[in-house]
């Protein structure tokens, strides 16, 4: 039985929870957020957009300032000026030093600041210690360490000269291996045309909506004209503005900064999460199917969000992916503050020098605040820009095991008995998983870094028992402190806290009451931070099974506008919210990555964020926040995991089950079998519903989640080997179809169904009520089998697939080779030394190839080359199937590789047309200098594909090895 306990602050819970969500749950007040034309600054610059557009005289008033011109060769660099020239009347130029470098990376990086505010020669009358210049750090918290290092080799620079005698108005500089890549710069107006082998991918400024508000001093009433304007700039609330009663006081009046950026050729772009929307991103100047609002990234408390919508959310990655048959690109936005993102869908133009010749994709990126620093990419492949953008903000790090096994949570387990019932009723029914989850009420009053002795007297007991069974436990940390806490009281007393404008702590209202909120953009406070997770600390007591969840860190402030801290609020070095908003969410979690580490730096820390910014993945893990029990919600779970993927940050999940109301069994279930293939694969539910772990449903959903959690299970290692991918070249773990099909145009807006990283598994989850078909999409030639019966299929297009309740539509693509284990253990850790089965699915022409990826699963012992990586190919004509390990290292460390000596390959099996040529019952097996026979059942079965298994090969894992069929 389990047993709720009461317990005293559930009232503060109940009556917080009834002022945050309003009874039952409707969906989301979209009134609570800004709209374009409720935002001053995007209000401003679409309105500048638009006068252009409907201008037929207009003269961009940005030129590059010719003789400042300055190419390094040493370091590539180019450097110069862009000129804003002043209306008639005001006769100033105004002056933003840019800096184009050809990174490490293979890519291209432009930054443009204001020189004014870079030396800080303006005056903010009454803000005596307001940062003066523009935010330029996001790059620092965005970018991986030396990512940004430029070079000047393979770059060449071409009529610089003749730009600076006056003769010419473009020039182009070359870059890239074996100078494939290029730009062309024109002076007057400035643009930008990037090129790779000759063809233009992405242009900057080809609409001329490039503004950057200067700084001006404030005119006495912000009504009045402003003289510095053009005719097309709206003097719309540059100096403060009120949303639904909260003013926003901008003692550095305007300071926004656009630029249109077009993907030229392209008629799909993909990215820029965190909205709940499609893969391939819609067009947001209305018109039927699309947004009538740009996509805004701008880090907010979003509960009960609704599918298809632009509206902001919890995280924040300035990243757009482009693709088209031939080719790919990506743009990088390094900016933290509010962005907005028009996006509209061009046809064919040859008006303009800059030669757009099909289908493009022109956008507009509006952000308050900051300076202009994108990076552009280009590639040939949808991987190959993940690669790039990997290279520069890092790769998702490789996670314990146990993180990417089965997690169950819920607000809340209420006390460490509950705890340890619900672990114990999943071995009494045969379900493994590997984390158990603590919310905000084990904590004492909501002060974080304490247990509420009451119902959780001694932690470090629950977490021993549950270590018996190598399962973790992780607890909630949020970065609102309770203000009468320890904690609370200290950052106050240290000056770590966030600031109001006013300069003192700002005090805000959150799960504890009153709250102050960490400023761990101060390296002080995050030190401090990190300290309170050291080992011996009266919290984290000495576990090492305790793991950290991240929430309400975008921050979330009950009340606050568009539910978060206020913009003119200030963090350390006098810069305000507003200037690195999205980064906050991302800056706690670094506190926290770095208290594992000193915690014990030879494990990997496991933590998982609400909010994110590009660079995050670095970190840990994200989910999708607060969704609803509904179809639409499980529906949309989908195609938002896949954007994140794209944008570099695979490391995701949604609440398996919806977290808002009470899902029937049938939508559980359905949901726990998409689940199967989340990255990060956590049930969680809000505290107002009921009870529904996995052992608490009647059957026969019970079963079919058992089934959908084992399968989890037996895939693990084929996971784990995706996720090993993401982390050494960013390719997405749940991968959407056009990145196998990168020529197959149908492919590239599919967001239903993905593959499951390079497995060659092709999932399309049920995610509608009381179906018994579905139509998967076949997106290529190849031969592709049923993942239970191999049945076959063939031909590109939809194919209809029977489905049971206990069905998921699964199809391994003929051609690939990936690993199973098919052993129950209670979890993964327990898996540690079973013995693998390796899926052979032949290609039409007889190939195989895959790859299987083993590490201890928590050190980091594997960077200095204790894992194991086996390449397996197989080859129908030789009848030969192949393992040779990559790891051809001398590691420092042999612990793992050590272990695995008696590990075996205890299964083969071989889906597809082949015939045996030594024999019908044996094959050869070779390793180590020595061979054996191994014993082969080869069946036709009807209907289906024909299957060789071939039982205890007993070849062991760590060296190479091939058997001869
Ligand atoms: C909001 C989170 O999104 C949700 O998952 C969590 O349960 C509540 N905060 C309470 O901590």
């Amino acid at each position: 039985m389990v047993t709720i306990s009461t317990h005293s602050s559930w009232l503060s819970s109940a009556i917080a929870l009834l002022c945050l969500f309003p009874i039952l749950v409707k969906a989301v007040d979209k009134s609570v957020f800004k709209s374009c034309a409720e935002s001053s600054f995007c209000k401003r610059n679409r309105h500048y957009a638009d006068a252009i557009d409907r201008s037929q005289f207009w003269a961009s008033p940005y030129e590059v300032q010719t003789s400042s011109l300055k190419y390094d060769i040493w370091t590539g660099k180019l450097e110069g000026n862009l000129i804003k020239n002043l209306p008639n009347g005001v006769q100033e130029q105004i002056i933003f030093p840019f800096e184009l470098s050809f990174l490490v990376s293979g890519n291209a990086r432009l930054k443009i600041d204001e020189e004014r505010r870079m030396k800080q020669n303006i005056s903010i009358p009454g803000f005596g210690n307001l940062n003066k210049q523009r935010y330029n750090q996001a790059a620092e918290w965005a970018l991986a360490s030396g990512a940004a290092q430029s070079m000047g080799e393979n770059v060449t620079v071409h009529g610089l000269e003749d730009i600076q005698n006056g003769f010419a108005q473009t020039f182009e500089i070359t870059y890239g291996p074996g100078g494939s890549k290029s730009v062309v710069m024109s002076m007057n107006p400035f643009k930008m045309d990037f090129r790779n082998q000759g063809e233009s991918q992405v242009l900057l400024n080809s609409d001329g909506l490039i503004n950057l508000e200067h700084w001006r001093p404030q005119p006495a009433n912000d009504q009045l004209f402003d003289f510095q304007l053009n005719e097309m700039e709206l003097n719309h609330d540059m100096w403060a503005d009120q949303f639904k009663g909260f003013k926003d006081t901008k003692p550095r009046g305007p300071e926004s900064i656009a630029l249109d950026i077009t993907f030229s050729g392209y008629s799909h772009v993909y990215g820029i999460p965190e909205h709940s929307d499609t893969l391939s991103l819609r067009q947001t100047r209305g018109g039927y199917g699309n947004h009538d609002e740009p996509y805004r990234l701008y880090n907010v408390d979003i509960f009960e969000y609704e599918p298809n919508s632009a509206l902001p959310m919890y995280g924040a990655i300035p990243f757009m992916q482009a693709h088209k048959q031939e080719s790919s690109a990506g743009v990088f936005w390094i900016n933290a503050a509010d962005t907005y993102i028009d996006i509209i869908k061009t046809a064919a133009s040859n008006e303009d020098s800059f030669d757009i010749t099909s289908a493009s994709t022109r956008t507009h990126w509006m952000s308050e605040a900051g300076i202009i620093d994108l990076v552009v990419m280009m590639g040939d492949t949808p991987g190959s820009i993940n690669k790039l953008y990997g290279d520069l903000t890092g790769f998702t790090t490789l996670p314990q095991l146990s993180a990417a096994s089965y997690h169950q949570c819920r607000w809340n387990y209420n006390t460490q008995d509950d705890v340890l019932e619900v672990d114990e009723n999943f071995d009494l029914n045969d379900i493994p998983y590997d984390v158990i989850w603590l919310d905000i009420e084990y904590t004492k009053d909501r002060s974080y870094f304490t247990w509420d002795p009451a119902t959780f007297p001694n932690p470090e007991l629950m977490m021993q028992k549950l270590d018996e069974s190598k399962r973790k436990l992780t607890a909630i940390i949020d970065p609102h402190l309770k203000a009468s806490s320890r904690v609370g009281s200290e950052i106050k007393a240290q000056g770590l806290a966030i600031h109001d404008k006013d300069r003192n702590p700002f005090l805000g209202q959150c799960w504890p009451g009153d709250s102050y909120w960490i400023d761990t953009t101060n390296v002080d406070a995050r030190n401090y931070w990190a300290n309170q997770y050291a080992l011996g600390s009266e919290f984290a007591g000495n576990s090492t099974n305790l793991f950290i969840w991240n929430d309400m860190n975008e921050p979330s402030v009950f009340h606050g506008v568009e539910t978060t801290i206020n913009r003119d609020s200030i963090h350390i070095d006098g810069w305000e919210n507003r200037d690195l908003h999205n980064l906050y969410g991302m800056s706690v979690v670094n506190g926290t990555y770095e208290g594992f580490i000193a915690r014990d730096a030879n494990s990997r820390p496991f933590i998982l964020t609400r909010s994110f910014f590009a660079g995050s993945q670095r970190f840990g893990a994200a989910w999708t926040g607060d969704n609803v029990a509904t179809w639409e919600s499980l529906q949309i779970a989908t195609p938002m995991l896949l954007t994140n993927g794209v944008a570099g940050m695979p490391f995701m999940g949604a609440d398996v089950g919806g977290f808002f109301k009470n899902p029937t069994s049938e939508l559980l279930a359905r949901w726990y079998q998409s689940g199967t293939f989340y990255p990060f694969f956590r049930a969680h539910a809000h505290i107002d519903t009921k009870r529904r772990e996995p052992f608490l449903v009647a059957e026969p959903y019970k079963s079919v989640i058992r089934d959908a959690i084992k399968l989890r299970y037996a895939l693990l290692p084929s996971i784990y080997t995706a996720f090993y991918h993401a982390s050494v070249d960013g390719s997405p773990i749940m991968m959407p179809v056009y990145y196998y099909t990168p020529k197959n145009e149908r492919s590239f807006a599919i967001d239903d169904q993905f593959f499951v990283g390079n497995t060659g598994i092709l999932a399309k989850p049920v995610v509608q009520q009381d179906v018994d078909s579905v139509e998967i999409y076949i997106p290529d030639d190849e031969v592709y089998y049923d993942y239970f019966n191999y049945h076959c299929y063939e031909g590109m297009g939809y194919h209809s697939l029977k489905v049971e309740l206990d069905t998921i539509p699964l199809l391994s693509r003929g051609g690939h080779i990936y690993a199973r284990r098919d052993r129950f253990r209670r979890s993964s850790e327990l898996m540690k030394f079973d013995p693998f089965t390796l899926i052979v699915t032949l290609s039409k022409s007889g190939f195989a190839k895959g790859d299987l990826y083993i590490d201890d699963g928590n050190s980091f012992d594997h960077q200095s080359g204790d894992f194991i990586h086996y390449e397996f190919t197989f080859n129908s004509g030789f009848k030969k199937l192949m393992a040779v390990n990559q790891n051809k290292s001398n590691p420092d460390t042999h612990k793992f590789i050590d272990g695995m000596a008696n590990v075996t390959i205890e299964k083969i099996i071989i889906v597809g047309d082949l015939t045996p040529t030594r024999s019908d019952s044996q094959v050869r097996v070779s390793q180590n200098t020595e061979s054996w026979d191994a014993s082969i059942v080869n069946k036709s079965l009807t209907s289906s594909a024909h299957v060789l298994v071939i039982k205890k090969p007993n070849v062991t894992i760590g060296t190479d090895w091939e058997i001869q069929v």
